[in-house]
């Protein structure tokens, strides 16, 4: 007999970005994939970025742990670049450095939720979130999902599913999968929600270079770190996915016990991603401003393509990253249309069902893997789709 594996992982799904990967072994020879699964910036990173990072490699420092919450002058320029976008002075010691915003918010929930509790999610949700909370044996509790406004929170919704036991709110703006933007008083409003019931409010803010300004408030309140916990990567800003840059913001009873997780879980974020980090954030915003351009560029011809092709798939919403769609295939789940989209059509899509409950009808297409020459080969795939 092998030794048990723990129900508590075994009941959470499979990692979806791996299962869908696997349908391109199956793709008919001739249809080159179009891999609109994850959402990774096709383009390279800056390449004052990589000629930094080469000058740096061999120095012996370069291979050394830093201290668990990173370095102190990269923290200095995460404090400066948080006061330039959301005009605030946020000490440096209110931050740190982590592997990807992927554990930022594995150490929120550490932190704040003890197995049992129950963590509020908007709907649709980032398909990790639940995923890591389940694996942690905490709840995911979904808002309803109102196909009016996808991917918009509903304060009244969220308080709504409020217990006893939820210990906090995750609201991801722009909105991953439907590319939604928060309107900064929504924030608010949801910021004032979580101060009366004394739970947190965790914020991620992975595609934030990607949001037109003006950004949120919520770090000009002066008891902001009372009841926010921020998530940030740079992955998607500067092209770095692979470098796992990210970070968590917050009070120093929260940044005070995540050190205890960080110190056991990875030690630190490694040295090289922190002086691509420093370097970037002090010297990439015109080179990410650049970017987001281009991906709302990416965006509008894609949106106006597919509106002016003979299509069946009906955009519900899109911004940033994502197109959110609506599959014809009725009665089909959204795994099975994802799966005749690839092996017909050779187009890698994530199927609604992941982002939450009753959302099989609905795909996530992630376009800022392709690049603007590929966008009307898409279209023109996504046009020969019979429902
Ligand atoms: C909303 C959201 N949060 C967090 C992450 C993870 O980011 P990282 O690669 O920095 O761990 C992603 C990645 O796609 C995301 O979409």
């Amino acid at each position: 007999m092998p030794f048990p594996i723990s129900p508590v992982v075994s009941r959470v799904i499979p990692p979806p970005i791996g299962e869908i990967a696997r349908l391109r072994r199956s793709i008919p020879a001739g249809a080159e994939p179009i891999d609109l699964c994850q959402a990774v910036p096709d383009y390279p990173p800056a390449p004052e970025l990589t000629d930094h990072l080469a000058a740096v490699i061999a120095a012996p420092d370069t291979s050394r742990y830093t201290p668990d919450e990173g370095l102190e002058g990269v923290r200095d320029a995460l404090s400066r670049r948080y006061q330039r976008i959301y005009g605030a002075r946020i000490p440096s010691d209110s931050f740190i450095l982590t592997v990807g915003a992927s554990q930022a918010f594995w150490l929120a929930i550490l932190v704040t939720s003890p197995p049992g509790s129950e963590v509020i999610v908007q709907t649709p949700a980032y398909f990790d979130h639940p995923m890591a909370l389940e694996s942690l044996g905490i709840t995911p509790r979904f808002t309803p999902y109102d196909p009016r406004h996808p991917g918009l929170p509903d304060p009244d919704a969220i308080e709504g599913v409020i217990t006893p036991r939820t210990t906090g709110i995750v609201i991801v703006t722009p909105s991953n999968p439907t590319g939604t933007v928060t309107p900064p008083q929504t924030l608010e409003n949801i910021f004032d929600l979580a101060a009366r019931h004394s739970i947190f409010l965790l914020l991620d803010e992975t595609y934030a270079d990607f949001t037109p300004p003006p950004p949120h408030r919520l770090f000009s309140r002066p008891d902001w770190d009372q009841t926010l916990i921020h998530v940030m990567s740079f992955g998607k800003s500067y092209a770095l996915t692979g470098y796992r840059a990210g970070a968590i913001a917050g009070s120093r009873r929260v940044i005070d016990e995540a050190l205890k997780i960080q110190d056991s879980q990875v030690v630190c974020q490694p040295r090289i991603t922190q002086i691509a980090l420093a370097h970037a954030l002090d010297h990439l915003d015109r080179w990410a401003a650049e970017r987001r351009e281009e991906l709302h560029r990416r965006n509008d011809l894609f949106v106006r393509l597919l509106a002016g092709s003979e299509s069946p798939l009906r955009i519900a919403s899109s911004g940033s990253f994502f197109a959110w769609v609506e599959h014809p295939f009725r009665g089909e789940s959204g795994w099975e249309a994802a799966r005749r989209l690839a092996l017909q059509h050779g187009i890698l899509s994530l199927p609604g069902e992941i982002f939450g409950p009753g959302l099989e009808p609905y795909l996530r297409l992630a376009l800022g893997n392709m690049g603007e020459e590929t966008i009307p080969v898409a279209v023109e795939r996504l046009a020969r789709v019979r429902g």
